[in-house]
């Protein structure tokens, strides 16, 4: 029997509507309007169309948001500066500046000068710091997206082999952190293979849940899932492009080859994706809020 499709796309508009009520009632209840800046240097077409559809999505719910696009050139201390602004101005209540930026400009600096309340990213080392304590704090869109695909499809992660593919800062490390926790969405058991990992089928194989964030297209097959498996695919890979130019997208997760084997599935793309726009913007509403008190 084929997996179950978890579908992001139908998870992601339920948490939509519930933000675009929560926004009608902060505009109605509080004259708040949530703010959410989103800063891009250079002109990646990946990145324009990742910063695109994060306005888009933010206008859509009501949400006030305004794209600053600044020239591949821009020195760090002119990103800074622009930082340092958008922490005074109190219209945004978050602020984002899309990865990766141009190689002359150091990421953790510019990170580090974003005020932790307006992190939408979670990226800020303290609030890095406030999730690995288990302590409240703005979460890092992509895990926290995930944590809401396993809730809303009633998958439990208490006691589960979780084997997460992958450890970067913005997926790898912090879910593996959020499914540590002694709380509801965590209390599994982790393992996270990387690059270096020395036979990583053995691990994969072991999953109950099986997160892949590696970047590497079609990398997972068969035969590194086990029977049943839930497998969440984060991967977003460009493997071409059509006649008319409109990119080509896999998974790390070869979908076609795991399909019969696994027992729920995230599809590339409408699975993982339309989750971590809609935990950013979720993000926005909340900062929104603890800026009011
Ligand atoms: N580049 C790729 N993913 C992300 C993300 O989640 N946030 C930011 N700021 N940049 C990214």
């Amino acid at each position: 029997m084929p997996a179950t499709l978890i579908s992001g796309v139908a998870i992601a508009a339920t948490i939509r509507d519930e933000i675009s009520i929560e926004v009608s009632r902060l505009k109605d209840q509080h004259s708040l309007i949530p703010g959410l800046v989103t800063i891009l240097v250079g002109d990646d077409p990946a990145s324009q169309s990742y910063v695109r559809a994060k306005n888009a999505t933010a206008r859509v719910l009501g949400i006030h948001s305004q794209q600053i696009t600044l020239p591949a050139h821009t020195s760090e201390s002119e990103l800074l500066q622009l930082v340092h602004t958008c922490n005074r101005d109190s219209v945004f209540h978050g602020i984002l500046v899309q990865l990766p930026l141009p190689s002359h400009i150091n990421e953790a600096n510019i990170l580090f000068a974003i005020s932790p309340e307006k992190d939408v990213d979670g990226f800020h080392p303290v609030n890095v710091g406030k999730l690995m304590l288990g302590e409240p704090c703005l979460l890092p869109c992509t895990p926290q997206g995930i944590l809401e695909l396993l809730e809303r499809t009633n998958i439990s992660t208490s006691g589960a082999e979780v084997v997460i593919v992958g450890r970067s800062n913005i997926v790898g490390k912090p879910i593996a952190n959020l499914m540590l926790q002694k709380r509801p969405g965590g209390n599994a058991t982790v393992t996270v293979c990387h690059t270096r990992t020395r036979d990583m089928a053995f691990h994969t194989r072991r999953a109950d849940i099986l997160i892949v964030a590696a970047g590497v297209a079609n990398m997972i097959k068969a035969e590194h899932i086990k029977e049943g498996a839930v497998v969440i695919d984060v991967g977003v890979n460009r493997i071409g492009q059509t006649a008319g130019g409109k990119a080509i997208l896999a998974g790390d997760v070869d979908f076609a080859d795991v399909v019969n084997k696994a027992g729920s599935i995230t599809p590339v793309p409408g699975g993982v994706g339309p989750m971590t726009i809609t935990m950013l913007m979720k993000n926005t509403v909340q900062a929104a809020k603890q800026a009011v008190g």
